[in-house]
């Protein structure tokens, strides 16, 4: 057996010790809300849940720099207005990276809307809103964050959403230093989630529950200042939107979209950001 078959070997084994994480005990630290963050189902299912004295979080024990994060979430059922469910990867300090999901609660009947943002070496203001193209409160769907070297992209099950490249090249910082834990909340934020504020939190409804489930990582983990990467890792490392994604994209941004921070000129009078010359 050549040494060449042996490393590929060795790293084709790694690739799936990495990629094939079935339960979240093994992956996922429950960190705050007292009792109110739950493991089920033998580690299967996790439930956050939030009333009026507190909400819940957890983290990844691991930390990334660069990956394929997966996780199904089903989000608060019925009247979840006022509660904000987040979904995102940061580093730590004041010139954090960070990658947003967050999910602001409606009314029964009315609609999510699904809040994004990036921040590069501590700078965010750079927001995409969303609907979604089914309620998430029925059902678990998957929300992705695929992050390598040239660019970030999200995904709801499958459906790119959104696409940040990387353009250094312009001068605008982009995540590629710092390793990521993943993390999740469910908290109150009455005073702006919905419908900017108007619709308050119905505590008689508490507590207010979501759920997540089967959370996969294909990531180059990082550990004692290493990031265990490789050329040899999954195909998101060099993945970029092919013909069927840009047009899914598009799909998305023409039906879906509420707001994209690269459209509002009265916020940026001084001109837009950088990176919103690159299409879209
Ligand atoms: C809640 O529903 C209202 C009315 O349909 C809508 O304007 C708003 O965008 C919805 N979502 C949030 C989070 O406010």
């Amino acid at each position: 057996m050549s040494r060449h078959f042996l490393q590929q070997t060795f790293f084709l084994a790694i690739l799936i010790i990495v990629t094939a994480s079935a339960n979240l005990i093994t992956d996922i630290d429950i960190t705050w809300g007292d009792g109110r963050a739950k493991m089920l189902d033998n580690g299967n299912l996790l439930q956050l849940s939030l009333d009026k004295f507190s909400g819940s979080g957890f983290q990844s024990k691991q930390e990334y720099l660069f990956g394929w994060i997966n996780m199904q979430i089903k989000l608060v059922p019925g009247n979840s207005a006022g509660t904000v469910t987040a979904y995102y990867l940061s580093s730590q300090g004041p010139t954090h990276d960070e990658i947003d999901y967050e999910f602001l609660g409606n009314v029964s009947g009315e609609p999510y809307i699904l809040h994004t943002n990036i921040f590069t070496q501590g700078k965010g203001n750079r927001e995409q809103q969303f609907y979604l193209w089914f309620d998430p409160r029925l059902d678990f769907h998957t929300y992705s964050i695929l992050w390598n070297h040239q660019q970030i992209l999200f995904y709801v099950d499958g459906t790119p959403i959104r696409v940040f490249k990387n353009s250094q090249g312009m001068g605008v910082p982009y995540p590629k230093d710092q390793p990521m834990r993943l993390y999740s909340s469910l908290w109150d934020a009455d005073d702006w989630a919905t419908r900017g504020g108007l619709v308050k939190t119905d505590w008689t409804q508490s507590p207010f529950v979501a759920s997540y489930r089967k959370f996969s990582s294909d990531a180059c983990v990082w550990a004692g200042g290493k990031s265990s990467c490789s050329a040899s890792s999954g195909s998101w490392w060099d993945q970029s939107l092919d013909a069927d994604g840009s047009r899914k994209l598009k799909w998305v941004r023409e039906k879906y979209m509420i707001y994209d921070y690269c459209r509002d000129h009265a916020r940026f009078p001084q001109g837009l950001p950088a990176e919103c010359s690159l299409s879209p």
